[in-house]
């Protein structure tokens, strides 16, 4: 799980480091899926879900799962999300950043500093035998704090010999029927989806990309991490979140 975890967690920071303006985002892709390859690693949204890249790459108002393409340009202000999780060795790492390209000319910067952070802070909860939905109401209440919402369809998982394992659910907000609770040793990829207004993505019409219906922006920020009874061991660090 560390070398898995290394892997996704320097292919992210290198394609951050490597996103300019001008670049489209299958340059981006590429640019990861030879990383990937040169850890060893195969991109997890191919081998397990044939999605159409190896890895996903979300532009301003697309929130999640966008597809790498040559029609895609980055630009200055840009809000972008890159999320890669692949397989070594039978095993599986998972982690994403959102950030701004160069100036925030959008003023979006708000929005992804809170992502961050608060993915900082609510790692710091997770401890064997804590609820999950406790962790979900902590990221909620501090996305509140500052104005913002959280996305309630997209979600965090457990992570292991599959992409997604259980628990099934590690949800950025609170909900009082999920008992379930944080089990020591276990592996999870605990992300925030904050949003500047949507509670909800829908699927856009290329049957990958999710969007919100009101155009609200938003942020994500990803690590995989073991669960033991102090604070969590984050397998993903080396990608600078
Ligand atoms: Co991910
Ligand atoms: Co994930």
């Amino acid at each position: 799980m560390k070398a898995a975890g290394e892997a996704v967690a320097l292919t992210l920071k290198s394609m951050i480091n490597y996103a300019k303006p001008g670049m489209n985002t299958l340059e981006l892709d590429q640019y990861g899926a030879a990383l990937l390859k040169s850890y060893g690693a195969i991109s997890a949204p191919i081998k397990d879900y044939k999605f159409p890249g190896y890895t996903c790459i979300s532009l301003n108002k697309e929130a999640a799962h966008g597809i790498p393409s040559k029609s895609k340009i980055l630009k200055e202000g840009d809000l972008i999300n890159i999320d890669v999780s692949a397989e070594l060795n039978g095993y599986y790492g998972d982690n994403g950043f959102s950030f701004i390209l160069g100036n925030d000319i959008n003023g979006l910067q708000p929005l992804v500093s809170a992502s961050r952070e608060i993915l900082v802070a609510a790692l710091k909860e997770i401890k064997a035998g804590v609820r999950i939905a406790v962790v979900g109401r902590f990221i909620q209440q501090k996305a509140a704090e500052r104005g913002f919402k959280v996305i309630k369809n997209l979600v965090g998982h457990g992570i292991g010999r599959k992409l997604h394992e259980d628990p099934e659910e590690v949800p950025c907000f609170y909900d009082p029927y999920n008992k379930a609770v944080f089990k020591k040793n276990s592996v999870i990829a605990l992300e925030t989806f904050i949003s500047t207004k949507a509670s909800f993505v829908k699927e856009d019409t290329d049957g990958w990309t999710m969007i919100t219906r009101d155009g609200s922006y938003v942020a994500q920020h990803e690590h995989t991490l073991i669960v033991t009874n102090e604070e969590p061991s984050v397998l993903t660090w080396q990608n600078g979140i």
